[in-house]
C-alpha cells in the first residue's frame, strides 16, 4: 500500500462500535474492545510508516464513566496492559507516548503505569501518540478556565488571548486535530476536543472501530486529501 497523497499532521480518532461489532457476532461487548485494541496498533503502526507526526485516539469519555462497572474495569485494565504491551514498539521506533483527560479519576495502578511509560518515552522524537482517557471538550474548558482564573489574580496583565486559554487546556503545545476520523457510522462529535476541533475535517466511516485497520485509515486519509480546507477565506 502507497502512502496517502496527503499526510495530516495531527489525526485524531473517535473508536466507536466496539460492542456492536462483537454483539454482531453473538459474543460480550468486551470481546469489541479486546479485538479494537489491534485496531490501535494498526493505526499506530500506519502512522510511524507513513510519517504521521501526531496520532490520538478517544478511548474513554468523560461520561463513558455512566458503563456499568464492570465493563468500565474492564476497558480501563486492557488499557494498562496494552500501554506495557506496546511499550517495546514506542521505543523501538521513537514513539512519545502521551495520555490526556482527567488523571484524577484513574486509579493510582494505571496512573503509575501511564506516568512511567510517558516519562520513559518523554524524549522520543518520532511519532506522538496520544490516548485521550477520561476526557470530555467541555471539562477540558473548564479546567483550563479554573487554572487561567487563578493566574489572571496574581498577573492580570496575561489576559484571555485564544493563545493564552489554548494554553492551559490539555492539550497545550499539541497542533490541533487536521482530520478526525468516528468509526460505526455515528456522526456526532461527542463532547469530544470542542475547541480544538474548530477547523477539523470529519471524516465519517460506516466501519465499525475493530475492523479499522490500515486500508480504511488509508482511505479516510485520502479522503481528507480531497478536502479543500479554507478556513474562512477565499481561493
Ligand atoms: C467504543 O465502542 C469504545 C468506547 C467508547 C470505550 P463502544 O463501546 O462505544 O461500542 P458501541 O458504540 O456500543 O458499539
Ligand atoms: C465516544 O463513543 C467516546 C469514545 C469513543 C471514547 P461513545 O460510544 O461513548 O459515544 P456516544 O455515547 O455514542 O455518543
Ligand atoms: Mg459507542
Amino acid at each position: 500500500m502507497n502512502r496517502p497523497s496527503k499526510i495530516p499532521r495531527h489525526v485524531t480518532l473517535i473508536m466507536d462500535g466496539n460492542g456492536r461489532w462483537a454483539a454482531s457476532r453473538g459474543k460480550e461487548r468486551v470481546f469489541g474492545h479486546f479485538e479494537g485494541v489491534e485496531s490501535v496498533r494498526a493505526v499506530m503502526e500506519a502512522s510511524v510508516e507513513w510519517g504521521i507526526e501526531y496520532v490520538s485516539f478517544f478511548a474513554f469519555s468523560e461520561e463513558n464513566w455512566k458503563r456499568p462497572v464492570a465493563e468500565v474495569t474492564t476497558l480501563m485494565d486492557l488499557m494498562g496492559k496494552a500501554m506495557e504491551a506496546e511499550f517495546p514498539t514506542f521505543q523501538a521506533h521513537s514513539v512519545r507516548f502521551m495520555v490526556l483527560g482527567d488523571r484524577e479519576r484513574l486509579s493510582g495502578k494505571l496512573n503509575s503505569t501511564i506516568d512511567r511509560i510517558m516519562q520513559a518515552t518523554a524524549a522520543n522524537t518520532g511519532l506522538t501518540m496520544i490516548l485521550f482517557l477520561s476526557y470530555s471538550g467541555k471539562w477540558d474548558i473548564l479546567q483550563a478556565s479554573r487554572k487561567l482564573a487563578l493566574d489572571l489574580i496574581n498577573n492580570p496583565t496575561l489576559g484571555i488571548s485564544e493563545e493564552t486559554f489554548a494554553r492551559y487546556l490539555v492539550t497545550d503545545g499539541i497542533p490541533d486535530p487536521d482530520l478526525m476520523i468516528r468509526t460505526s457510522g455515528e456522526k456526532r462529535i461527542s463532547n469530544y476536543m470542542l475547541w480544538q476541533n474548530a477547523y477539523t475535517e470529519f471524516v465519517f466511516t460506516d466501519v465499525m472501530w475493530p475492523d479499522f485497520r490500515k486500508e480504511a485509515f488509508f482511505r479516510a486519509i485520502e479522503e481528507y486529501a480531497s478536502r479543500d480546507r479554507r478556513f474562512g477565506n477565499v481561493k
